[in-house]
């Protein structure tokens, strides 16, 4: 059994209880670490709560990671809070509607570089600010999606972002490992969430896993939460810098 008692967990990306960061929250809490859960705005903040609320030892914060400030204030506001962190979730993406919805070619300027921002450089951001308190080593994971690699209908951007996302994972990785911080990715497949609605044909993908993937089902955010809960734990304490597919076995299949 996973023992995460006396760790504590900063979890960003919940937006309700179908998120992924969910999954993630309860199998953490379920293993006995301490939370800080982060909503992304005051419109998410009754559903953050009651959900926390329904946790052993959760606490919420609100954080928009597109803007610095409210990243420093709250690791000065969670140092304050916990003293140390032990475990980072970084859930979070965002593309503007069109880029997901017109035809790649027409990607604008302004929607790659949003999408880059809120779904690849936030890590780099929220891992710098979780460095100083993770005075005992640490895990920090973000979630990404096989689109990085393949060519999705509808994906578009989102893809690019997730490609630069895991290439960032290896240059955390290799830049906090000599205070035994680790960096690693989940590779989740399809899931119904709030930000998979905004993709186009996204049942089309749930279909083709069903029908394809070696285990002939779709995952859920809590099979996302025990790999989540692997990684946090002593259990993976040799590995760094790499993305670990939950994925029903989608990616390993050719037709
Ligand atoms: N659902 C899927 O099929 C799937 C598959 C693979 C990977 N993922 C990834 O999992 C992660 C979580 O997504 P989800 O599917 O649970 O959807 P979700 O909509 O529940 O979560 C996305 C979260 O990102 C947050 N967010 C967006 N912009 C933000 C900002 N500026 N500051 C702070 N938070 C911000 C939203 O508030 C929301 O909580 C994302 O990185 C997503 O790309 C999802």
């Amino acid at each position: 059994m996973i023992d995460l008692n006396g760790k504590v967990a900063v979890v960003f990306g919940l937006a309700n209880k179908r998120s992924i960061a969910w999954g993630i929250a309860q199998k953490l809490s379920e293993a006995g670490a301490t939370l800080a859960i982060c909503y992304q705005n005051e419109r998410l903040k009754r559903d953050a709560d009651e959900l926390a609320g329904s946790l052993a030892s959760a606490k919420t914060f609100q954080c928009d990671l597109s803007v610095d400030a409210e990243i420093e204030t709250l690791f000065a506001t969670l140092k304050e809070t916990y003293g140390k962190l032990n475990i980072l979730v970084h859930a979070v993406a965002f593309a503007p509607a069109d880029e997901i919805k017109n035809d790649f070619i027409f990607t604008s300027r302004e929607g790659f570089r949003i999408a880059h921002d809120v779904s690849s450089y936030t890590l780099i951001a929220v891992s710098r600010g979780a460095m100083p308190l993770m005075t005992e080593g640490g895990s920090i994971m973000t979630l990404t999606y096989y689109g990085s690699t393949k060519v999705f209908p509808n994906y578009n951007v989102m893809g690019l972002a997730k490609a630069s996302l895991e290439a960032c994972v290896r240059y955390l990785a290799a830049s906090l490992g000599s205070k035994n911080i680790r960096v690693n990715a989940i590779s989740a497949g399809p899931i119904k969430t709030l930000a998979a609605r905004g993709i186009g044909d996204f049942t089309k993908i749930l279909d083709a896993v069903t029908e394809r993937a070696p285990l002939h089902r779709n995952i859920d955010q809590l099979e996302v939460g025990n790999a989540a809960l692997f990684l946090a734990s002593d259990l993976s304490s040799g590995i760094t810098g790499e993305i670990t597919y939950v994925d029903a076995g989608y990616n390993i299949t050719g037709l």
